[in-house]
């Protein structure tokens, strides 16, 4: 099969570009490669790469034909959509809409979503089921609820079928430390590996659902491939049903470097941070047969590992 992978230079995207090619599948990534990397990207020629904003491409610029979009391009910072969220708009929900008439001039049979837990803004309780009530406390968030809501009615519309994939915290090689609003466990390795210091916002009691990026990655090629009827959708968390505190989180990193003796910074609860997050993952496995392989343990001896 064909599949255009969005973002595909990406953190998340890069490790999907992976598993479609060697799962036997072409792959087209759509970049432009403002924060997704050409080193991210494997060498193959199954993989074609159009370097430019998906939102730009035209009909006439894909000659094969497409069985899937993948979509990840997106501005997914929580901060950043406050700070601009005119082009977070634009990166996020326009650039959707592009996609999706990209979808209908190509009659795209898939569309997957990199959506997100935001969606539900800060839980009434876990584990947090698709049931949930949905209330972002973020651009961001709102954002990506109405990108499925898009989603679901252009699909219905023109006869394409949606997966949107609800994304957990998302953590392994490739994603980027170096920012304070970057995922937590890459701080905490890149701290730990540098012997330099972390902070903790909060009493660190806080609790999350961790899950390995290979994991995303199979979810979503299982969201690209499983059978659908036309006009359908379907909304799923993708976590590992799961959760661990940052106290447990920082045990696991110490075990992992025994040599790194600092003890965390605390510091006060950033703004809109929610104090536990847990996805109940059963549609995801009935729906698409997605079951998470790894833990936080194992993806974080992987991580270490990754050339
Ligand atoms: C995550 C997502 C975000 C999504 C949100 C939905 C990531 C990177 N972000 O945010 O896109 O909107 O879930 O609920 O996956 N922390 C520290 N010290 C640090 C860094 C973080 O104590 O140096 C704390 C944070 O305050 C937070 C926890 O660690 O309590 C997790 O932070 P982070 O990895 O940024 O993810 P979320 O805030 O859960």
């Amino acid at each position: 099969m064909h599949f255009i992978v969005t973002g595909g230079a990406g953190f998340i995207g890069s490790h999907l570009v992976e598993q479609l090619l060697a799962e036997g599948h072409n792959v087209t990534v759509v970049d432009n490669l403002v924060t997704g990397s050409l080193n991210n990207l494997p060498e193959s020629p199954y993989l074609k790469l159009v370097s430019q904003n998906i939102a730009d491409c035209k009909p006439q610029d894909f000659t094969q034909p497409i069985d899937g979009i993948a979509h990840l391009a997106a501005t997914p910072s929580v901060t950043e959509s406050w700070l601009n969220p005119l082009e977070a708009h634009h990166n996020n929900l326009s650039t959707l809409l592009s996609v999706l008439l990209l979808c209908k001039d190509l009659n795209i049979p898939r569309l997957v979503l990199a959506s997100s837990a935001a969606v539900y803004g800060n839980p009434i309780s876990v584990p947090i089921s698709e049931e949930h009530p949905t209330s972002p406390i973020s651009p961001y968030g709102l954002q990506k609820l109405v990108c499925e809501q898009y989603a679901t009615l252009f699909a219905k519309q023109f006869g394409l079928s949606f997966v949107g994939l609800r994304l957990f915290n998302v953590f392994g090689p490739r994603q980027q430390p170096n920012s304070p609003y970057s995922g937590v466990i890459s701080i905490f390795i890149s701290a730990a590996q540098q012997g330099l210091p972390i902070t903790i916002y909060g009493d660190g009691t806080q609790t999350r659902d961790f899950i390995y990026v290979k994991d995303v990655a199979n979810a979503f090629s299982k969201a690209l491939t499983h059978p659908m009827e036309p006009g359908s959708s379907l909304t799923c968390n993708i976590g590992t049903g799961t959760s661990i505190s940052l106290i447990q989180l920082l045990n696991i990193v110490k075990d992992l470097f025994p040599e790194w003796q600092s003890e965390p910074q605390f510091s006060s609860p950033r703004p809109g941070d929610i104090q536990d997050s847990r996805s109940d993952i059963l549609k995801a496995i009935n729906n698409l047969g997605f079951t998470p392989k790894w833990s936080v343990q194992s993806g974080l001896k992987s991580l270490m590992n990754f050339p």
